[in-house]
């Protein structure tokens, strides 16, 4: 079957099976292709809460289908390969935070969205990279625990100095692995480009971008400036849909090493095996099941994001 087939029978059996399919831009093309829905983690929140499909599937990481699934609880919300986790939203959980609130205990806490349904439950407010710096200044109390990625918190921090930020040791491996040293390089082999960069990246990295942001907000960036040529320091999915929408302009990863293995795990044959078992004709379905009990206690914090971030 080509490419074009399977994408062909994944419309058609979305359609029988009111499936609204999401998909994350670090997705591949073919599957941004098939999707009802793309976009960054904030904006795929906001599109979770408003489906009238009956059945959600997500072409993401783990941690982006419970967000959709607190959103929609009344909908079955399958992630389209169950192996694909964030390792950042592994790093911390419940029990640690709770005894860092237990020591200081004045801190509005506030969690990326990178984190489990069970960590947030003991946080106050979610943000995602584009809405983070919005809503800590939004927020009433000037004392912050910002948790998991350091290098987001670190950004917000500069962003916001009337704020007193603590930061913890965590982070996103795919972003923080990337040098000083290879930016300067990529600026030296392409020196009217402009460096657009994600802010998981390391403080040194991100101080040397024209411009900071989510996926969307770097696609949004590049789509609309004057200059032609862009190097991207985001995952490199984000690089080739920029180059296949904008074809007169020119776009490099900053290094081809940026890739999220988790997001690049998903293909179109789990999607297609995904709806096969939902229509009930045989293939295999990785359904998100969550207690009302934690999805009431999880979701209090991704509504005040979406409040706030609005
Ligand atoms: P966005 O908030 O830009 O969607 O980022 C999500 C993510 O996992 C980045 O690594
Ligand atoms: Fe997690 Fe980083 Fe992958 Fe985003 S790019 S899903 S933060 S590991």
């Amino acid at each position: 079957m080509t490419v074009r087939e399977l994408q062909d029978e994944i419309l058609k059996l979305k359609k029988e099976t009111n499936t609204a399919i999401l998909a994350h831009c670090y997705q591949a093309r073919e599957i941004v292709e098939i999707a009802d829905f793309t976009g960054d983690s904030y904006k795929l929140s906001v599109d979770a809460k408003g489906i009238s499909a009956e059945n959600i599937l997500f072409c993401g990481v783990h941690f982006m289908a419970e967000t959709a699934k607190m959103l929609s609880p009344q909908k079955h919300v399958y992630l389209a390969n169950k192996n694909a986790g964030c390792p950042m939203a592994e790093q911390m959980d419940a029990e640690m935070i709770s005894a860092v609130k237990a020591a200081d205990p004045e801190r509005t806490v506030v969690a990326y969205i990178n984190t489990t349904a069970s960590l947030k439950t003991v946080c106050d407010v979610c943000v995602t990279s584009s809405s983070a710096l919005k809503i800590v200044k939004a927020l009433d109390n000037d004392k912050i625990l910002f948790i998991p990625d350091c290098n987001l918190g670190d950004y917000v921090k500069k962003n916001c100095p009337e704020k007193d930020i603590k930061l913890l040791n965590g982070g996103c491996p795919t972003h923080a692995k990337v040098t000083e040293k290879e930016v300067l390089d990529a600026k030296a082999e392409h020196p009217e480009a402009l460096f657009l960069v994600h802010p998981e990246c390391q403080p040194k990295v991100t101080a040397l971008a024209d411009y900071v942001g989510s996926t969307t907000g770097i696609m949004d960036f590049a789509k609309k400036s004057d200059a032609k040529e862009f190097i991207i320091g985001t995952e490199t999915s984000i690089a080739e849909h920029l180059q296949y929408e904008c074809p007169d302009k020119k776009f490099y990863p900053v290094t081809k090493d940026i890739v999220c293995h988790n997001m690049k795990i998903t293909t179109l044959p789990d999607i297609y095996n995904s709806l096969l078992a939902i229509s009930g004709k045989g293939g295999e379905a990785f359904e998100i099941l969550m207690d009302d009990d934690l999805i009431t206690k999880a979701r209090r914090c991704i509504d005040e994001m979406i409040r706030l971030g609005g």
